[in-house]
């Protein structure tokens, strides 16, 4: 009933507003619409449809958020969550601006060595995979220190994820394939039986997935706050699986976890203003110095996806990547020189060896490291009649983090704790090197490259913007960024053109499926090494013209869907 009620209302919504519409899998999905008062871009066309009738409500911008986030956790397990962190980048009507970290954080019982195994072996397994890859949540605290921001109560935001837990939702061919090829993680990483695993046959297209144990924890948060999570039979339920299975979060752990809000990373960048994220996110200042490091350059004049600009942009990428490497980790235990790094003498003096149609070399930059980071993240774009703009990246860190669900509270843990720098010093698996701004330390947040960003202009909100992508995220949000700005593409064009990726190690360039092939001659001439990549993000943008109409694109990579009226 509820998922006629839901489908009804998405067909209505369609009506009128939508440019394109792919049937593909049970709920259509919108990947352009103009609108004229509000809109919404997700990864999943019920969340965004939530988040749509949340704002026609009367709830603001955050309010629709926060319901947003909470649906993804029921609909889109893979990525959305409960049981994981993320980042809120918030531009209000009234000009406040709002940066808000809900990051998961190492347990206290963690230690920098704590993934060395007696050979005195990196374990990678153990960092990504089953209980100890997992981090105290931070999703329900950030959810409910957004709220103060927000107008409706918080019981009217997080009911439709009750519903759709609890009633279930039908699920697509894709869903269905993913929650299979899953199977065999759900079962070596779990204690009990779980929603994601069916005893009798495999999932197939159209079955619903019903969550009932989560259901009842969305419940607990409703009825009793944040403590409903971090102080309840959820927290016991979190720690009854932990002690079953060797992780380390304990009742303090929880009871301890808080959501912070930071001053938020602004710098102009030609005539516009970003706001963006600042640490223990990496994303924001990656960004600033890519952005800083290719304006105003005559290479940019040659266009998107030209030899010149690509290189010139490739090169800002390797240098910011090798500083992230080096310098960047939670500011609440390093020092991170973040007005240094931004600075323009520095970035000057970082592009002085840059050679114009000759390709870079990683090897002649001092080495730090870069984290392993997994592609599987979520973002979404929210912006209400008043004007007030959300940019949200969340995250598990992997696809469905690290499939360990916290026993009978039903809903999926982080490995985030992968985010670390396991072993200083050392190459990791994908042959970085590591340092120790981003070492493990109890109670200390893991580096993110998450780049929830809003941009300005002439002081109006202008793009919302961000992806999942993992450490292509930065180089994502910069190449959505300057397609529009520099390179006049249209939003869509913008978000849906080919990208590429450097992250200075491994030194060789991404070129997603499609990519011009006359470019990818003249980097290969000029000495670059190429890799070919099927997807580079899944990118979210709303864009504001100056009449105020809303363009909000949902990338087309995944069955991403905007909403908007
Ligand atoms: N786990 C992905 C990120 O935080 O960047």
């Amino acid at each position: 009933m509820y998922i006629q009620r839901y489908f009804l209302a998405l067909c209505l919504c369609l009506a009128g507003f939508s440019t394109t519409v792919n049937a593909q899998g049970p709920y259509p999905i919108q990947k352009t619409v103009m609108a004229q008062h509000g809109a919404v871009v997700s990864a999943h066309p019920l969340a965004s449809q939530v988040g749509l009738s949340i704002l026609k409500n009367g709830g603001n911008a955050v309010d629709a958020a926060i319901a947003v986030q909470l649906t993804l956790a029921v609909v889109f397990p893979g990525a959305g969550n409960i049981g994981g962190g993320g980042f809120m980048v918030a531009h209000l009507s009234k000009g406040q601006n709002l940066a808000l970290d809900y990051r998961e954080c190492a347990p206290g019982k963690a230690s920098r060595d704590m993934y060395i195994d007696s050979t005195g072996k990196a374990r990678t397994d153990w960092s990504q995979e089953g209980h100890l890859a997992c981090g105290v949540p931070g999703t329900i605290a950030g959810m409910f220190a957004a709220h103060r921001y927000g107008k409706l109560p918080f019981k009217d935001l997080i009911q439709p994820a009750i519903d759709l837990a609890e009633n279930g939702f039908v699920i697509s061919a894709n869903e269905a394939e993913s929650l299979n090829e899953n199977k065999k993680s759900f079962q070596q990483n779990n204690t009990g039986p779980i929603a994601f695993v069916r005893a009798d046959r495999p999932w197939k297209e159209g079955d619903t997935l019903v969550q009932k144990e989560l259901a009842a924890t969305l419940k607990r948060i409703r009825d009793n706050g944040a403590k409903g999570f971090y102080e309840s039979r959820t927290a016991q339920y979190i720690v009854e699986e932990m002690q079953k299975g060797g992780g380390l979060i304990s009742l303090e752990d929880l009871k301890q976890y808080k959501a912070v809000e930071r001053p938020i990373l602004t710098f102009p960048y030609k005539s516009y203003t970003i706001l963006t994220m600042p640490m223990p996110s990496s994303g924001g200042l990656l960004l600033a110095q890519m952005l800083k490091m290719v304006e105003n350059k005559p290479a940019m004049d040659s266009g998107y996806a030209s030899g010149a600009a690509t290189q010139l942009m490739i090169e800002a990428e390797r240098r910011a990547f090798a500083d992230r490497a080096t310098y960047m980790g939670d500011p609440d235990f390093v020092k991170v020189p973040v007005d240094a790094l931004m600075s323009a003498p520095y970035l000057a003096s970082r592009m002085q060896d840059f050679q114009a149609g000759k390709a870079g070399n990683s090897k002649d930059v001092k080495a730090g490291v870069v984290p392993h980071e997994s592609m599987e993240t979520t973002h979404f774009d929210v912006i209400d009649a008043d004007g007030n703009c959300v940019s949200v990246t969340t995250t598990l860190n992997g696809w469905y983090g690290c499939s360990t669900v916290a026993g009978k509270a039903g809903f999926l843990l982080n490995n985030e704790m992968d985010d670390f720098s396991i072993k200083p010093g050392v190459p990791n698996m994908f042959g970085a090197v590591g340092g120790t701004a981003n070492a493990i330390a109890p109670h200390k947040r893991m580096l993110s490259s998450m780049t929830p960003t809003i941009v300005l202009k002439d002081g109006k909100p202008y793009l919302i913007v961000g992806t999942p992508g993992g450490t292509t995220i930065p180089t994502s949000v910069f190449q959505t960024i300057v397609n529009i700005t520099d390179f006049h593409l249209s939003p869509e064009d913008a978000v849906n053109k080919p990208k590429f990726h450097h992250q200075w190690l491994p030194d060789d360039v991404a070129l997603e499926k499609g990519f011009s092939g006359s470019t990818e001659a003249a980097l290969k001439a000029m000495g670059y090494t190429i890799k070919h990549w099927g997807g580079i993000g899944r990118t979210e943008v709303i864009a504001i013209a100056p009449d105020g109409t809303l363009e909000a694109v949902a990338d087309g990579r995944g069955n991403d869907s905007a909403a908007g009226y």
